[in-house]
């Protein structure tokens, strides 16, 4: 992969479908193992696959994005009118519930970009579609419980800490960062 010729190449988007998820597992076992290498031990990123992953709600909602550049995967993620803040499908403490746009957060949710395509704009590109689709919602704020690899992106695009958590479901506790940004 030639980098300088890639980085011309015009990111494309639609939403995911459940043919993706295949590949959408291998991308984001490739992420979750890669990129949270500069901010977590090898523990805690075993330990933060039961709380990071698929979230096939997400498809079945429309809400899912892929970004993919010349036919290639490059990334995925997407947002959520239901309450469920993080996790994936097989994560403890999921809650379905709808939220209310007029007084709830919408959340953004599963952001993953492949090794090969990271700094590229794939997550903000992902960040900015999540957004106007929310907006377009009615919802006026938007949540995130960022990862300590997914923080300085979502810093970037405006979002602000709320609160520090630590989550130890898998095993060694992870650092959490719950986020908000107003649409
Ligand atoms: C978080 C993640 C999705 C970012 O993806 P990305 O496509 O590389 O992000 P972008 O290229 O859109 O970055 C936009 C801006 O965010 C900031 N940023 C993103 N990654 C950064 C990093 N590792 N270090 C410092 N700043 C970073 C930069 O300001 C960047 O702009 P720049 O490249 O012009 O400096 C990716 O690192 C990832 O998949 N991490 C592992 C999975 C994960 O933890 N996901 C988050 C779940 S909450």
């Amino acid at each position: 992969m030639d980098p300088m010729k890639n980085a011309e190449i015009p990111l494309d988007h639609r939403l995911a479908t459940p043919a993706d998820i295949p590949a959408l597992a291998s991308l984001m076992n490739a992420a979750i193992g890669e990129l949270q290498k500069p901010f977590l031990t090898e523990e805690q990123i075993a330990s933060s696959r039961t709380i990071m992953g698929l979230d096939s709600r997400l498809i079945d909602d429309g809400t899912y994005f892929v970004v993919e550049q010349n036919g290639e995967l490059a990334g995925c993620g997407g947002w959520s009118r239901r309450a469920t803040l993080y996790g994936s499908d097989d994560s403890p403490g999921r809650d379905a519930a709808l939220l209310d746009p007029a007084n709830d957060a919408a959340r953004v949710r599963a952001m993953y970009t492949h090794p090969g395509f990271t700094r590229r704009g794939v997550g903000r590109l992902i960040l900015e579609l999540c957004e106007a689709a929310a907006r377009s919602e009615g919802f006026r704020r938007v949540e995130v419980m960022a990862t300590m690899s997914g923080e300085p992106l979502y810093r970037a695009c405006g979002y602000r800490p709320i609160e520090d958590v630590s989550d130890a479901s898998g095993g060694a506790p992870v650092p959490l960062l719950r986020m908000a940004k107003a649409l």
